[in-house]
């Protein structure tokens, strides 16, 4: 198949395998060896690369960072990809180098084309100016010699040096400032020129990427009838009254930058920021994670609380499955080989409704949970009108606590009510011992981690001392 996309200031047409990673395009077939590859798994961004996208009402691009080391090069189709030479100007530093260089925020040198791709990055972006978003921009980066502290001091330099008046640098003051290279101000043009249509045939699905290429990099290489599904930035979320629908194509990033989801799930980011890094959440699909089925995916446990329904589709029909039906047992789904999930849908959090999701990791970030949980429960005067909770790594799938929510209902928020919900929990669960920890570690952690949302919660009764 054919691709055609602008690798920095170049529109390449390439006839060359597109389940290829794209990091090993952009080093082996163009000889860009400043992305560099250390783990191939998407773990340390040393081959991170922006990728932008023509709005669609194509009046602007935006761009976003991946890990090119699990991104097909299908994926690049129709877009603008970004290495590190794709920002160096003629005759000096950027702004981004020249901050790190003033930092003494580099030592090997590995990981720095990673930060200086992941920081520029940060600077074209239009999100609101805080540190956080930086630390958000540079949360999947590794370095392993230099520390942080001085990577840090570079990044929240640059957070202050790129804007003006509290607003961001617009596209042609960071040209007119030496963030970026005069050339971007063509893209949007020759972006508009490119062929970026997917074919929508082939059997086998890859959307992100994030999960197969982790897992079968060398088998997609010889893999044919392969169905890249298009990502563009922006999925569709759509709010209609109570209900919240999702495309089956929305990425972790367009639930995080959605400020109407934000409203319903107030600490809707600081769950998502669980999830992996920014360039992760750039390609990861929620629909990906689904249908991975892995026990303890995190939107499978939070979507499943959710009380989530899915439309699956063939080319021909569709039809409607609970999510809590789609899991089946272990990494089997109800899904048949020709279907995809097109869409999901869920009565978003109201007045009395509260949501709240916990995990565990081995480290707060950047890691798979040992164990996760999400809940979605209405009380009024004290008492429980409806429960729904999910709970991962605790069983073969991703479990939606049936039994549990049920004993719940009808019952005063109190301490007794939760050490008895626990109790019923322990006999819907199975926890199995390995690499994250004992089953009986696991089950302690799924206890705990039921508490904390009702400490959380209902803090006015229950508190921590008297259930922890
Ligand atoms: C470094 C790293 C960290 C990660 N951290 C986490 C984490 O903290 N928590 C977590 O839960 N996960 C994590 N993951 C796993 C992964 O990112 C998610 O499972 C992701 O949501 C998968 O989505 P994707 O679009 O990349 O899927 P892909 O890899 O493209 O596809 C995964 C599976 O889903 C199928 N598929 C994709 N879309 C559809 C569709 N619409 N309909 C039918 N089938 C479809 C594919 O055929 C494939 O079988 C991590 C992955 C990496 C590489
Ligand atoms: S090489 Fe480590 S994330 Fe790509
Ligand atoms: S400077 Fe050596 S890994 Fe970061």
């Amino acid at each position: 198949m054919m691709i055609e996309f602008i690798l920095n200031d170049k529109i390449i047409k390439t006839e060359a395998n597109s389940s290829m990673t794209l990091v090993d395009f952009i080093r082996e077939n163009r000889n860009l060896k400043g992305t560099k590859i250390v783990c191939r798994e998407g773990d340390c961004s040393a081959c991170t690369v922006m990728v932008g996208t023509l709005s669609s009402d194509q009046n602007s691009v935006k761009y976003q960072t991946i890990t090119s080391c699990i991104s097909p090069l299908a994926n690049a189709k129709g877009k603008h990809v970004v290495t590190v030479e794709g920002l160096n100007l003629s005759n000096k530093l950027n702004q981004v180098q020249q901050s790190l260089k003033d930092n003494y925020a580099s030592q090997c040198g590995f990981c720095t084309p990673g930060f200086v791709v992941a920081m520029a990055n940060y600077c074209l972006n239009d999100k609101v100016e805080t540190e956080q978003q930086m630390l958000d921009a540079i949360s999947g980066n590794i370095c392993r010699c230099t520390g942080y502290v001085a990577i840090i001091n570079a990044a929240k330099e640059l957070v202050e040096n790129c804007k003006e008046q509290g607003n961001k640098y617009t596209l042609e003051q960071l040209i007119a400032y030496d963030f970026i290279p005069a050339y971007f101000s063509k893209i949007k043009k020759s972006l508009k020129s490119i062929h970026s249509e997917h074919q929508a045939s082939g059997k086998k699905i890859i959307a992100g990427g994030t999960d197969l290429y982790v897992q079968q990099a060398d088998i997609l290489l010889q893999t044919q009838n392969l169905r890249y599904i298009t990502l563009e930035q922006g999925q569709p979320i759509v709010i209609q009254g109570d209900t919240c629908s999702i495309s089956g194509l929305a990425t972790v990033t367009d639930l995080f930058d959605n400020q109407e989801l934000q409203k319903s799930i107030p600490h809707l980011q600081d769950f998502l920021r669980l999830l992996s890094s920014e360039p992760i959440r750039n390609m990861a699909t929620v629909a990906g994670n689904f249908v991975n089925a892995s026990p303890i995916g995190d939107m499978s446990a939070f979507f499943l609380a959710l009380d989530t329904t899915l439309l699956i589709a063939d080319k021909d029909d569709s039809r409607q499955v609970k999510l809590k039906d789609f899991f089946l047992d272990y990494k089997k789904i109800n899904l048949k080989d020709n279907e995809s999930i097109a869409k999901l849908w869920f009565k978003l959090p109201t007045k009395n409704i509260q949501f709240n999701f916990e995990k565990v990791s081995k480290r707060k970030h950047l890691d798979i949970a040992t164990a996760n949980t999400a809940i979605h429960i209405e009380v009024k005067d004290n008492r429980v009108i409806s429960c729904d909770l999910s709970v991962g790594g605790v069983s073969a799938i991703p479990k939606y606590l049936n039994k549990t929510g049920e004993f719940l209902i009808g019952k005063t928020i109190s301490n007794d009510t939760i050490n008895q919900a626990i109790e019923v929990m322990n006999s819907e669960i199975s926890p199995i011992s390995d690499v994250r920890g004992t089953a009986e570690y696991k089950r302690l952690l799924a206890n705990q981690l039921v508490k904390a949302h009702f400490i959380k919660l209902f803090p006015n009764h229950i508190k921590f001392e008297e259930v922890a």
